[in-house]
C-alpha cells in the first residue's frame, strides 16, 4: 500500500469512528484518558497567553484543556486531517462560555501550514501511531515549534513486562475489538494492536526525536507502560 492510499484508509477510519469516538473512548479507559491527557498538557509547559498546536486533534480534548490552559490572551490551533473529526471538535467547543480560543484547521501532520517557530507549546494525542511518516511528523514537529518550546506526545505503549503485555493484548481483543464491534466499528478498531506492534518503543521514540532535531527527549511511561508520554524539547 501507497503511503497516499494508507493516509486515506487512516482518514476514512477516523472519519467513519467519529460519530462515538468520545463515548467509546471513556468506556475503554474507564475515563483514564482525560487524566492522562492532563498530565500531557502540563507536560507541554503551555502557559497563559501562549499559542499551541494540538495536532492530531480528533474530537478536541487535549485543544480543549490546553484552551483553558493559554486563556483569552493565547491561541490554540486544532489540527486533524479527518474534517468528519473535526466537525464533532467544533461542536462540542460551540456552547462553551466563555469561548475557547481555538481554531480547527484540516492539514496533513506530515505538511503543516504555519510559519517556523510559530508555537509555545504543542501536544498530540493518540497521533503519532497514526501517521505514515513518523521521523516526517518529528521534523514538521520541530519546524513549527519555537526554540525551547516543548511537546508531549501521549500514545499507548507496549509494556516491557511480560504480565502487563499479555493483559494489554487480551484488554485490545477481548474488550475494545467487541466494544466497537457493537457499533459495527469492528475492521477500524482491530487495527490498534498491529498499529503499536509496528509503533516505535519509548528508546526508539527518543533516537527518532533526537535526529528530528529536538534538543533534549524523555519518555514517561504510565497505566504501567501500557501508555506513554514522549516530552521533547527543541
Ligand atoms: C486516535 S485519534 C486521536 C484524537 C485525539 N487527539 C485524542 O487524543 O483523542 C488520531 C487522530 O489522528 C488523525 N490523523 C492521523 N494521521 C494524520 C495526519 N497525517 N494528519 C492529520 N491528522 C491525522 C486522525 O484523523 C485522528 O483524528
Amino acid at each position: 500500500m501507497s503511503l497516499d492510499t494508507q493516509a486515506n484508509y487512516i482518514r476514512t477510519i477516523f472519519d467513519r469512528i467519529a460519530p462515538v469516538y468520545d463515548s467509546l473512548n471513556d468506556w475503554l479507559s474507564l475515563g483514564q484518558h482525560r487524566i492522562w491527557k492532563h498530565m500531557a498538557v502540563k507536560w507541554s509547559d503551555a502557559k497563559p497567553g501562549d499559542t499551541c498546536l494540538d495536532l492530531c486533534c480528533g474530537s478536541g480534548d487535549l485543544a480543549q484543556i490546553l484552551a483553558r490552559r493559554v486563556g483569552l490572551s493565547g491561541q490554540v490551533k486544532g489540527v486533524d486531517f479527518s474534517p468528519a473529526q473535526l466537525a464533532n471538535a467544533s461542536t462540542r467547543v460551540a456552547s462553551c462560555y466563555p469561548p475557547l480560543p481555538i481554531d480547527w484547521v484540516e492539514a496533513d501532520a506530515l505538511n503543516l501550514p504555519f510559519p517556523d517557530n510559530y508555537f509555545d507549546a504543542a501536544t498530540m494525542g493518540y497521533g503519532l501511531r497514526n501517521v505514515t511518516d513518523i521521523p516526517r511528523a518529528l521534523q514538521e514537529l520541530h519546524r513549527v515549534l519555537k526554540p525551547n518550546a516543548k511537546a508531549a506526545i501521549l500514545d499507548f505503549h507496549r509494556p516491557n513486562n511480560s504480565t502487563l503485555r499479555s493483559f494489554q493484548q487480551w484488554y485490545l481483543d477481548n474488550l475494545v475489538v467487541p466494544a466497537a464491534q457493537q457499533f459495527g466499528l469492528t475492521e477500524e478498531y482491530a487495527y490498534i494492536s498491529p498499529s503499536l506492534d509496528k509503533f516505535p518503543t519509548g528508546s526508539e521514540q527518543l533516537q527518532l526525536a533526537r535526529l528530528a532535531g529536538f534538543a533534549a527527549a524523555t519518555h514517561y511511561p504510565i497505566a504501567g507502560g501500557m501508555m506513554g508520554v514522549l516530552v521533547i524539547t527543541k
